[in-house]
């Protein structure tokens, strides 16, 4: 598969996000590779904190149903997350939770989470950069939900100042490490069928 589709999506929706930012750099770096990149804002999937009684009386809304289909259409997800009290953002893991309650009569259960690869990255004004909350995710996707999560991932601290005004990384340990993690994505979603 020449040109494997990366969906990537943040998990913040603020305006001037450091973690949009990332994925604007890894959706740049992406179509750099020959991949084709999908970049997608929760806020067009506005979702209410998952609830059970409106699962069972409503099911799954429309938001997360275009989610699931999302995932499913690509090979590759990128998740740049902000950590929150050195958790998972609750906007993207509210999303991540509705996404694995919606079932259809053509896919297992979780299908949207399997037979895919993801690659997680986080930015934060912080001195961690996030990195206790991509530990976090990692655990839900991987543990939680039996996604395969490469092992390169890049946490960028005091993100206030990190990036230039071309939205690189400016510092080149940093940028190296950023596209190295872009790139074993798109290798390792190139093993996997085109949907
Ligand atoms: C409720 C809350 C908790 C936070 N906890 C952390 C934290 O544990 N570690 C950290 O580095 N930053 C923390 N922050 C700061 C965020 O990293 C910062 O707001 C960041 O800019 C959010 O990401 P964004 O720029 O993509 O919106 C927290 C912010 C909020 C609102």
């Amino acid at each position: 598969m020449a040109h494997p589709k990366i969906l990537l999506l943040s998990g913040s929706t603020r305006s001037g996000s450091y973690n949009t930012r990332l994925v604007d750099l890894a959706t740049k770096r992406l179509a750099e590779r020959d991949a084709e990149p999908t970049r997608i804002s929760l806020a067009d999937y506005p979702l209410p904190i998952y609830d059970a009684d409106q699962e069972a009386s409503r099911g799954a809304p429309e938001e997360a149903v275009g989610l699931h289909r999302l995932f499913l259409a690509h090979q590759g997800i990128f998740l740049a997350s902000p950590e929150y009290n050195a958790g998972v953002s609750p906007l993207l893991k509210n999303a991540i939770d509705w996404i694995s309650k919606v079932s259809d009569d053509k896919h297992p259960p979780l299908a949207a989470y399997r037979n895919r690869v993801f690659a997680v990255s986080a930015a934060s004004p912080g001195p961690y950069g996030g990195i206790r909350g991509l530990i976090a995710l990692r655990q839900v996707l991987e543990i939680g939900l039996g996604a395969l999560v490469i092992p390169e991932q890049v946490a960028v601290p005091r993100a206030d100042d990190a990036f230039t005004a071309e939205g690189e990384l400016a510092d080149e340990r940093a940028a190296g490490f950023f596209d190295a993690m872009t790139k074993r994505l798109v290798d390792e979603a190139r093993r996997y069928v085109a949907p």
